[in-house]
């Protein structure tokens, strides 16, 4: 039987997702990489977008791949920002808005959601029996998942229907049958982040935080966001354990908690 362990993965091109493929391959994880692009860590790569529902994607490919491997887990690393605002009299720009708010949910959480449930099973089925590993489910959410700021209330109940699937697989499986993981990475200093910057309007509150953020250089750097990130999913079992089902704070080292 062989020992190798694999993690499947979406967003690993860019950002944070990048950084993090990294560091699972520089610990001899194998990985399964699902996007458009190539990050150059993957042992497989199956091009995927993430805008086509599932029926349009190549789950086949996957499947026959998944097929006799150990899968320690599966990251969801993907997600794209939606326009943050629109002007009420023109029509086309309100069209576009609303197309790229469906967009989001499409990436942010349909698609998730779909991968997960068609690969279940090949993550639960333990091919080593004398396997101490429990198989994770993790997804990059965001603190807008709870709290909507001015600005990111869309983008925020994207988040926000992943993070509800989450909670919902945490309570169809036990924590030391699958652990299902929500992270927060923090404000991290990715395309994500500087296209907000660069596109939306200054008048929004989002935009001014972020501004005063950069100049106070507050942001993360995607490297040291995904050290955190790393070490939360893959070395810290016991604050991984007790995260099953909630949202884990990556950049405070802590578990959200509703006050
Ligand atoms: N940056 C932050 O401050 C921050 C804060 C809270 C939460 N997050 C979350 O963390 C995650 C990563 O964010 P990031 O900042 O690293 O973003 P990013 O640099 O913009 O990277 C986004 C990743 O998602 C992939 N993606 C987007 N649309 C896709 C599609 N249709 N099909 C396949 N892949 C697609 C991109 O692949 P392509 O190269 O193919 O576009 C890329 O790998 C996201 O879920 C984001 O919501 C980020």
């Amino acid at each position: 039987m062989s020992t190798e362990k694999w993690v499947i993965g979406t967003g690993f091109s860019r950002g944070i997702g990048f950084e993090l493929a990294k560091i699972i391959k520089d610990n001899n994880y194998k990985i399964i990489h699902l996007g458009r692009g190539q990050c150059g860590f993957e042992d497989h790569f199956i091009w995927w977008d993430l805008l086509n529902p599932i029926t349009d994607s190549p789950i086949l490919e996957l499947s026959k791949n998944l097929y006799g491997k150990q899968i320690a887990g599966f990251i969801y690393a993907a997600g794209v920002m939606p326009i943050l605002s629109v002007s009420e009299s023109n029509r086309t720009e309100k069209h576009l808005f609303w197309q790229s708010q469906a967009e989001s949910l499409r990436i942010n959480y349909l698609s998730c959601a779909e991968i997960i449930e068609d690969i279940l099973p090949f993550i639960m089925s333990k091919n080593d029996t004398d396997s101490q590993i429990t198989p994770f489910v993790a997804h990059l959410s965001s603190l807008a998942a709870i709290d909507p700021f001015p600005g990111l209330e869309l983008y925020g109940g994207s988040k926000a229907a992943c993070l509800f699937y989450f909670k919902w697989l945490s309570k169809r499986f036990a924590m030391d049958e699958l652990t299902c993981l929500s992270v927060h990475p923090g404000t991290v200093n990715t395309d994500m982040v500087n296209n907000i910057l660069q596109n939306s309007s200054n008048d929004l509150s989002i935009v001014k935080l972020y501004q005063k953020m950069k100049q106070n250089n507050e942001f993360i750097e995607p490297a040291k966001a995904a050290e955190k990130i790393y070490k939360f999913l893959f070395n810290d079992s016991e604050l991984r354990n007790n995260s099953h089902g909630k949202l884990f704070l990556a950049d405070k080292g802590s578990i959200f908690e509703q006050k």
